[in-house]
């Protein structure tokens, strides 16, 4: 079920789009199902339902829409017809988003065709939940479920709440969505009335519990994104923990994709890291680090502050390397072993050979660079004539003094040493040292202003 607006998130964005480790809260959910061996997929669009559909459109999933949005019962109606009446259907939740295929694989197995089966779970705090009602104690029978804004005060005590999760017989399920009826505190079509309804009809109704509350726990409020958010970041800093990376803090990293660490590996505070990022053994991140589609070599050191956005073709950095602080690596940046990039350097689209440096404030992009290459502070590599992109190439050995402008396309060659301050707009040849420069002049007889005297 994805069709609700999600009015306690106060947001003109779909609930369900909301991100959760970068990635929105129903594709959560949906790569969890793939793990299920169902028939089909179903999601129920509705509010935003094109935004939805198109940000899940990479998935094997069918949509059934709902409109307008009458509540959950009247969201799982509409896809009624395209069930096959001899299944079980399992309803999920699309604001649920860390509920674990095992789970659902337990609770598809306690429905087993013919019982209705739900899953509760027991909070410290289960304000916003519906309440599972049990006659006598709490291993008595389950007789329905009541939502917050319809329950007593005594109901409201219960502190076994309903996920959101249910797997019931298809044929069943169809039969009693027919009955429900709006008559309750938010004129809703509720699916929870279907415990009532099976229990009238004598169908067992079964409660499995939650492994743990974090699987469970539904996002209604930025508040709850949140908290989620934190819980699901500690879970991955604690499995990271456990396979021996050091990490300065597991409350402050924030891993938004898949983390892949060597062995020795320390990450300081405040790093992130988006979409595939490989450490191999022995790589060291400083604070403050972002770095997203990367893959760094063995002992290679990122100091603080350095941005690494390898968004559109992968950022790989060798062995033994050390960029940063403040450095910032774009897409197509490809640095060998012991590559030096030091303070406000930037590289985009280019590849620099083994021991080659480029220590301040320098732009390399669209580069290849060979071997052991000194490329000095300030200089540019002025790639972009206004229309086009060009290369240059820089060989082995090669010196680039500060404060050069490298006019592309244009090549420099083995050896070379390009004077400080020089403006190349020919190719400079091997082993020699070429300057174009305005030829320095002094003026002996020259004296400098001084102020007129106060009249
Ligand atoms: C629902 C349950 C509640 C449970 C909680 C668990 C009902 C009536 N209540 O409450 O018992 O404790 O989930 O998180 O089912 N949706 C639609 N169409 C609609 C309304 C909602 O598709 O017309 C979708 C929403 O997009 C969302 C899900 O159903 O993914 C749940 O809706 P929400 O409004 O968040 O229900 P809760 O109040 O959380
Ligand atoms: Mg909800």
């Amino acid at each position: 079920m994805a069709a609700g607006k999600g009015t306690r998130m106060k947001s003109s964005r779909p609930k369900v789009l909301h991100n959760l480790a970068g990635r929105p809260l129903l594709q959560h959910v949906v790569q969890t199902t793939a793990q299920l061996q169902a028939n089909r997929v179903i999601v129920i669009t509705g509010h935003g339902a094109e935004q939805v559909e198109s940000a899940l459109a990479s998935t094997a999933v069918t949509f059934v829409r709902q409109m307008p949005q009458l509540g959950t019962g009247h969201a799982v109606q509409q896809a009624a017809p395209s069930l096959h009446d001899n299944g079980i259907t399992l309803i999920l939740n699309g604001d649920v988003p860390l509920i674990e295929a095992s789970t659902l694989k337990a609770l598809v197995e306690a429905c087993d065709g013919k019982r209705l089966a739900l899953l509760s779970v027991l909070l410290e705090d289960p304000t916003g939940y519906g309440r599972i009602l049990r006659h006598g104690d709490s291993n008595g029978n389950v007789f329905g479920i009541v939502e917050q804004r319809d329950g007593t005060p005594e109901q409201l005590r219960v502190n076994e709440a309903y996920t959101g999760v249910m797997a019931a017989p298809t044929r069943l399920l169809k039969h009693w969505l027919q009955e429900l009826t709006p008559q309750n505190a938010q004129g809703e079509y509720y699916l929870t009335d279907v415990v009532k309804l099976a229990v009238a009809e004598g169908t067992p109704v079964v409660c499995a519990q939650a492994s743990s509350e974090t699987e469970v726990l539904g996002v209604n409020s930025p508040a709850q994104l949140s908290d989620l958010e934190r819980r699901f970041q500690r879970r991955q800093a604690d499995e990271l923990m456990s396979a021996g990376v050091r990490l300065a803090d597991p409350s402050r990293i924030d891993i938004r994709g898949t983390l892949h660490c060597g062995s020795d590996v320390e990450i300081d505070v405040n790093c992130v890291f988006e979409g595939q990022v490989s450490l191999a053994s022995g790589v060291r991140i400083g604070p403050n680090c972002v770095i997203r589609q990367a893959s760094i070599g063995g002992n290679t050191v990122i100091h603080a502050f350095t941005h690494i956005d390898g968004e559109t073709s992968d950022v790989r950095i060798g062995e033994q390397a050390v960029v940063g602080p403040f450095a910032r690596l774009r897409p197509g940046a490809n640095l060998g072993n012991e590559v030096h990039i030091g303070n406000f350097v930037e590289v985009k689209n280019a590849t620099l050979g083994t021991g080659s440096k480029a220590n301040h404030l320098a732009y390399l992009g669209d580069t290849t660079m060979g071997e052991r290459v000194n490329y000095g502070a300030g200089s540019i590599t002025a790639n972009y004539d206004g229309a086009n992109k060009h290369r240059t190439l820089i060989g082995n050995d090669v010196h680039v003094g500060s404060n050069c402008v490298l006019v592309a396309p244009i090549s420099l060659g083995d050896g070379a040493t390009v004077g400080a301050g020089t403006t190349l707009s020919k190719d400079a040849p091997a082993g020699q040292l070429t300057v174009a420069r305005a030829q320095q002049v002094s003026f002996g007889d020259w004296q400098r202003p001084s102020k007129k005297p106060k009249s």
